[in-house]
């Protein structure tokens, strides 16, 4: 035999890891498991069986959780929140830091049990899992520490319920509870039913550190006990992690609920490959970015697009890669490829192939297959349709789809071209290249030359329908928390009755239009509603906008998206030269204020509206990103983007300040909007079109609509255009708005029907800039 024979023949001989503890662990406790609740267990009830997807064997029967058990704890949960959020930053960092230092001491017992549970090799959750469970603890451990000093103004939610999935168990359960608890928060989580057994171990693990009881509550079983969680009344925060359909679901049931919610979902991330590119290592980043965990995860490179002058020495590479990989035994420390997690998602990932692989050339990798257990080939399927059902959907296991593109334009086209918008990585030699992509890709996170990079100090979370929050950085702490602000209702705003006196008080007939595309036009349905003083004098005209109207004026706005491009430094001077325009006319304005609230707040208001104006002038180029440490060789951008097209119901109660409130930090962080005006005192938002026709503001950037604000909001809501809305109106449509933005996901700010004091600093802020911008985490490795 040759030495080239020998190295072409030569094998891994097996290389498993040892079991026996992770199973002792499990018949030490019966096999059985109840739920975690107020620091204890509770008797084991009708429950379900967790098996191992390698091998079909049974490994613990877990309990269904009841609505009792649900009750009993969200009621333990809410004892113990008040004590919990009073300790001091420091204390509750010391339980933090006490968990990640147990994570570690029985680290190789969680790495074999999520291995046992879930089917993904060792070799992932040794060195990949469950190291960055502990990295989330003790970086949540200083944010804890920091909290007083540096987050004042901030309070913890109260209750947090929390619905993970399956992909990384123990994983997605620190990335929820780390934040939630380091900012005083308590906790009733929800492992997925096919993995639930490295939470449980967990739970004693808080045990083990002594955690005050309540804190955590772990219940266990299917989607209705999820649901449970989400329609509990005592419940003040939503986290989820799962699939897109359900986070719809979840956002429908919370609407109007008041809780807070943020929602990361699915993907269909592009993986895009530049012709000057290194091949090798970007088919490596390849196999990392669609096989690593089977390829059931959110972020997987799932599409790749790479350059046509290299398409066919690439694909040729990766199909030689592919047959490559071995599969099997997923405690084997030589498998690259581990189990499915169930039948279930085996059996899905097979019929989505099969029913919709013909429609492409589909090549499965030449490795052995293991006979018995979740298995399935590394698979790439290549000559699909932009628009074919694979290219589109999530199929959420070890399928690739590829196609190619020529320029760079048509690269991020073909990227964008997709409802989601969770990661996306870009392969080149050339970082001018790589920069320039980057913040033009519709996506939450984009690695260049790197792919499947984590890490607690980097944010993580989606755009569009891959959700809507961060996780992890200084970002994902506003999932957790909420300003310090004292709330009072709102009563709805009535205009005054109509008069007898046709003619306009003071003799000039004024019929305002709408603002759409920089232009004045008439209201598409013709219709013109009469604004009265409180004495019954006839103030003016206004328009009555349409969905019409509407949707003309989110297509101007998203003519206008060049503006989210522009400079700060310029955006700055616009919102200066606007504040100056308006100073010009301030006596007008006041004065046309006063007549329409019949009050004499109108000078102050006026004020207030130049100084609102400068605040986000001095922001629009100081609302800066972050780098984030991260440890690698490399650094994480963390961009401030603008979220897109902003639709909102501005405030009643101050009508020119409300307007400006919501227009001014929308457009100081780059977007567009769409402003409905106030609906009983509209008539200072039309007179202040002119300001705006006066100071640069190019055509389309505002856009201001006078009419009925629960039927606007609605058609506003529903818009799959429209990337998020605001409500300010003290007609409470909050439960409306978040039910209909389902469609799209789009981003929601409601009031829930509370006031807002539009003259002190509750009226702006970091929370309108944090509203009115998306981060991007731009993760660069560098060196050799
Ligand atoms: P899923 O979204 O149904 O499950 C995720 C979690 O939500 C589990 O804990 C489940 O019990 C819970 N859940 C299910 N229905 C619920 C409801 N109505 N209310 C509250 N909680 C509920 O995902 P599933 O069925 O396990 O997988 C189906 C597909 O979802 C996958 O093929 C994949 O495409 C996608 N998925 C995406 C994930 C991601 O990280 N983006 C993770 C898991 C699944």
């Amino acid at each position: 035999m040759s030495i080239q024979d020998i190295f072409e023949s030569m094998d891994y001989g097996p290389a498993p890891e040892a079991a026996g503890e992770a199973l002792a662990w499990l018949v030490d406790r019966g096999d059985t498991f109840g739920h975690f609740i107020n620091g204890s267990w509770t008797a084991p009830g009708k429950g379900f069986e967790s098996s191992n997807p390698a091998t079909g064997e049974t490994l613990a029967i877990l309990s269904q959780a009841s609505a009792d058990d649900v009750d009993a704890a969200v009621s333990a949960a809410r004892k113990a929140q008040g004590k919990w959020a009073r300790l001091s930053g420091h204390e509750r960092a010391r339980y933090l830091y006490a968990i990640a230092r147990l994570v570690q001491k029985h680290s190789r017992l969680f790495a074999v049990l999520e291995t046992l549970d879930n089917g993904k090799p060792i070799r992932e959750s040794r060195d990949i899992d469950i190291p960055l469970v502990a990295r989330h603890f003790y970086y949540h451990a200083g944010m804890a520490q920091l909290m007083e000093a540096e987050l004042p103004d901030a309070e913890p939610l109260g209750v947090c319920g929390q619905i993970i999935p399956w992909n990384f168990p123990l994983l997605m359960l620190s990335w929820k509870i780390a934040p939630a608890i380091a900012m005083g928060n308590t906790v009733v989580l929800k492992p997925a039913e096919y993995t639930s057994l490295t939470a449980l171990l967990f739970a004693e693990i808080c045990q083990e550190a002594g955690l005050p009881k309540g804190v955590i509550n772990i219940v266990i079983g299917d989607g209705a006990v999820g649901e449970m969680i989400v329609n509990h009344p005592d419940i003040d925060k939503i986290a989820f992690t799962g699939s897109t359909s359900v986070g719809r679901k979840i956002r429908e049931a919370t609407a109007g609920s008041g809780k807070a919610l943020t929602l990361e979902l699915g993907g269909k991330s592009p993986y895009i490959v530049f012709d000057d590119a290194d091949i090798e290592s970007a088919v490596e980043g390849l196999v990392d970015a669609i096989w690593f965990n089977q390829g059931q995860v959110c972020c997987a490179g799932s599409r790749l697009l790479v350059q046509e002058g290299i398409a066919d020495r690439f694909y040729t590479k990766l199909k030689t890669r592919m047959d490559g990989l071995r599969i099997g035994d997923p405690l084997d420390k030589c498998i690259d490829i581990g189990a499915i997690v169930d039948p279930i998602q085996l059996e899905t990932i097979t019929r989505l192939v099969d029913e919709h692989g013909g429609e492409g050339e589909v090549y499965h990798a030449n490795s052995a297959l293991p006979e018995t257990g979740c298995f399935y080939r590394p698979t790439l399927i290549t000559g699909l349709h932009t628009s074919a059902w694979l290219m589109q959907e999530e199929i959420f296991g070890p399928v690739l789809v590829g196609t190619t593109f020529r320029t760079p334009k048509e690269a991020v086209e073909l990227a964008n071209n997709t409802r989601y918008g969770l990661a996306a990585t870009v392969w080149t030699e050339n970082i001018n290249l790589a920069l320039d992509i980057a913040p033009k890709l519709a996506a939450g996170v984009v690695w260049v030359n790197a792919t499947n990079l984590f890490d607690a100090a980097a944010g993580f979370g989606g755009v569009r329908e891959s959700g809507f929050g961060r996780e992890g950085g200084w970002e994902g702490l506003t999932a957790y928390t909420r300003p310090k602000t004292k709330t009072k209702a709102l009563a709805p705003i009535s205009p005054f009755a109509a008069g007898k006196d046709l003619a306009p008080s003071d003799g000039l007939d004024r019929t305002a239009k709408l603002f759409v595309g920089g232009k004045q036009a008439r209201p598409d349905g013709g219709y013109m509603q009469a604004i009265w003083t409180r004495q019954g004098g006839l103030l003016g005209h206004v328009g009555i906008a349409n969905r019409k109207d509407v949707r003309n004026a989110v297509e101007a706005a998203h003519k206008a998206s060049g503006w989210g491009k522009t400079t700060g430094h310029l955006r700055a001077q616009i919102l200066y030269y606007i504040a100056e325009n308006l100073s010009a006319r301030a006596k007008e304005f006041a004065d046309r204020v006063d007549a329409m609230t019949g009050k004499r707040g109108g000078h102050k208001e006026v004020e207030a509206s130049i100084k609102r104006l400068f605040t986000y002038a001095a922001w629009a180029d100081k609302y800066d990103g972050q780098v984030h440490g991260v440890p690698i060789r490399g650094v994480a951008l963390a961009m401030q983007e603008p979220v897109g097209v902003i639709g909102a119901l501005c405030a009643d109660e101050t009508p020119l300040l409300g307007l400006i409130s919501a227009m001014a930090p929308a457009m100081a962080m780059g977007n567009t909007s769409v402003l409905v005006a106030s609906q009983p005192y509209p008539l200072a938002s039309t007179d202040f079109y002119q300001v705006l026709e006066t100071s640069d503001v190019p055509d389309g950037v505002v856009n201001i609509l006078t009419g009925d604000h629960a039927e606007l909001s609605r058609t506003l809501s529903d818009h799959l255009d429209v990337d998020a809305v605001w409500s300010f109106s003290s007609t409470d449509l909050s439960a409306d708005i978040e039910k209909r933005s389902a469609g799209n996901l789009k981003r929601t700010w409601v009031n829930n029907g509370q006031a807002r004091d539009w003259f002190s600093t509750d009226g702006e802020g970091r929370e309108f800039l944090r509203q009115a911008t998306d981060v991007k985490n731009v993760w660069i490795p560098y060196g050799e």
